[in-house]
């Protein structure tokens, strides 16, 4: 990860970023843009300089506006001019990250902050310099990325100390997250997933690890889980993984769906729809990377993390359509579609939350429908609570940190279709609108806990088909950073 360093004056100046804004507007019409104006002191010629150049370089201060300007045999030798946008957070992090692209072939940059910036900005700056320098590669082919270090140029370091630590625990779970869901499902069974999981979470005393094999899965009764996991040569677990600060008086249950690759059992998925099914554990990335940083950054509150992890697979051992579940806890499910696999192995789980874990709050995060990027397109979670003020904080979070989720009803007129003439519920009712008979099928297993449980299906958004602002493409380790906002407010 790129090294970010606050400091107070320009000891080494190869490549200076100048901030540019748009001037104030006093006709309406198209203005030029101007320098930002920067604290610490930075040479007179050198400020002159930019400012003579700027009309000429037609930036309109646009966040994420880039222009490089080559002074050679000079210092700086190099100039980069940068559009920093309204000032809100979300231009801070695409100015962030348009700089992290542009100063790529950089070895070391030096952006000047400009004066009076506050430190949820810089974090945002430091979010996007972070998370747009992000890549996935299985390969030793290629030249590792120059841009090592980005020196941040501001008056008084001490003022933004903690934002930048912050910023750099978000990214750095994000990382995590987006690493666990690009890996290939060849190397992502469900052993590897609870293997980086007892990596990750080593040497934090107040975090422990449990995780169920088989074995227990079977003698505890998490029929869901076994269920799904049945059909692969890889077995199921189910990682329970608890943050347990001396200080904490809430505790929050989060869930994740932990599908290291859905082919969709024998109810078998067509290619197009199969392709990128590796991803299908970005829930559970999200919950166990926001947990570490939730304990990296010691957030006063309890969580217990579930990630039931199973791959689901054609074979002479998977699960059939028509067969009934047992859950934990015992409510039975008819399984007339493999595919619809995510909500058995999360109902286990809910249900035993619930039954044993008793929490204040119940969370779930799942790629869980393809109806998710149907009802709202592909950067947008669906989010389902009958806990207004829960809904809106969660709201809050994920908007604040820079990723987007839509509250979507509980709609009373499919929970008919939820019924079974031989079990408890079917699991993937035929009529009803797929994100939301999905949710009512996973509130029937959060008991009296109902109305202090939230469900986001994020099955759009855990994916980027291409480069935009801070996400790169693949992974986007969405949830991580909404939640960790969220996590930080509780007490
Ligand atoms: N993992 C998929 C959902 C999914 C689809 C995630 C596209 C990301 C992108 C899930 O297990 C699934 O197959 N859902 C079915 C449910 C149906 C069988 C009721 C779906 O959405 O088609
Ligand atoms: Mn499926
Ligand atoms: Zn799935």
């Amino acid at each position: 990860m790129l090294a970010i360093r606050l400091s107070a004056g320009p000891d080494r100046l190869d490549t200076l970023v100048l901030p540019v804004r748009a001037a104030a507007d006093t006709d309406g019409g198209d203005t030029p843009a101007t320098l930002a104006p920067t604290g610490p002191a930075l040479p007179d010629e050198v400020l002159a300089e930019a400012t003579a150049l700027l009309p000429a370089t037609r930036l309109t201060g646009r966040a994420g506006e880039t222009y490089a300007h080559l002074r050679p045999a000079r210092t700086p030798a190099r100039l980069l001019l940068l559009g920093i946008g309204d000032g809100a957070d979300r231009a801070w992090r695409a100015a962030g990250a348009a700089l992290t692209r542009a100063g790529k072939d950089e070895t070391h940059i030096t952006f000047s902050v400009p004066t009076g910036t506050g430190a949820e900005a810089v974090r945002a700056l430091v979010e996007g310099l972070l998370l747009a320098s992000y890549r996935f590669r299985m390969t030793e082919a290629g030249e590792p990325p120059a841009l090592t270090g980005v020196d941040l140029l501001v008056d008084d370091p001490d003022a933004y100390r903690d934002a930048v630590e912050v910023a750099e625990t978000t990214a750095r779970m994000t990382r995590l997250a987006r690493d666990l869901t690009n890996t290939p499902s060849s190397v992502k069974n469900p052993q590897w997933f609870v293997a980086q999981v007892e990596a990750a979470a080593a040497d934090q005393p107040d975090l422990h690890l449990r995780v169920r094999g088989p074995e227990e899965l079977a003698a505890e009764g998490f029929g869901g889980i076994l269920a799904v996991g049945g059909g692969s040569a890889s077995t199921p677990r189910l990682v329970e993984l608890d943050w347990r600060p001396a200080d904490a008086r809430t505790h929050v249950v989060l869930v994740g769906k932990g599908i290291t690759f859905d082919t969709g059992g024998i109810s078998i998925k067509p290619v197009p729809a199969m392709k990128l099914m590796r991803k299908d554990m970005a829930g559970a990335a999200a919950v166990v990377a926001a947990t570490l940083g939730a304990a990296a950054l010691r957030l006063p509150v309890r969580i217990t993390t579930l990630a039931p992890l199973a791959e689901n697979m054609v074979s002479g051992s998977a699960f059939r359509p028509g067969d009934i579940v047992r859950h934990y806890g015992g409510l039975t499910s008819e399984t007339t579609n493999s595919d619809a696999e995510g909500r058995l192995v999360l109902a286990d789980a809910l249900a035993y939350a619930v039954r044993e874990l008793q929490p204040d709050l119940l969370i779930d995060l799942a790629t869980l429908t393809g109806a998710n990027a149907v009802a709202l397109g592909k950067r947008t979670g669906a989010l389902y609570s009958e806990n207004d003020q829960l809904a809106a904080d969660l709201l809050a979070a994920v908007d604040a940190a820079g990723e987007a989720a839509w509250r979507m009803p509980l709609a009373a007129d499919y929970v008919e279709h939820l019924g079974s003439d031989l079990a408890d519920l079917h699991s993937s009712p035929a009529v009803g609108a797929g994100s939301v008979t999905a949710a009512l099928y996973l509130r029937e297993f959060t008991g009296d806990l109902r109305d202090r449980w939230l469900h986001i299906d994020m099955s759009a958004p855990s994916w980027a088909d291409g480069d935009d602002a801070e996400l790169t493409r693949g992974a986007t380790g969405w949830g991580v950073r909404g939640l960790l906002r969220w996590l930080a407010t509780l007490d």
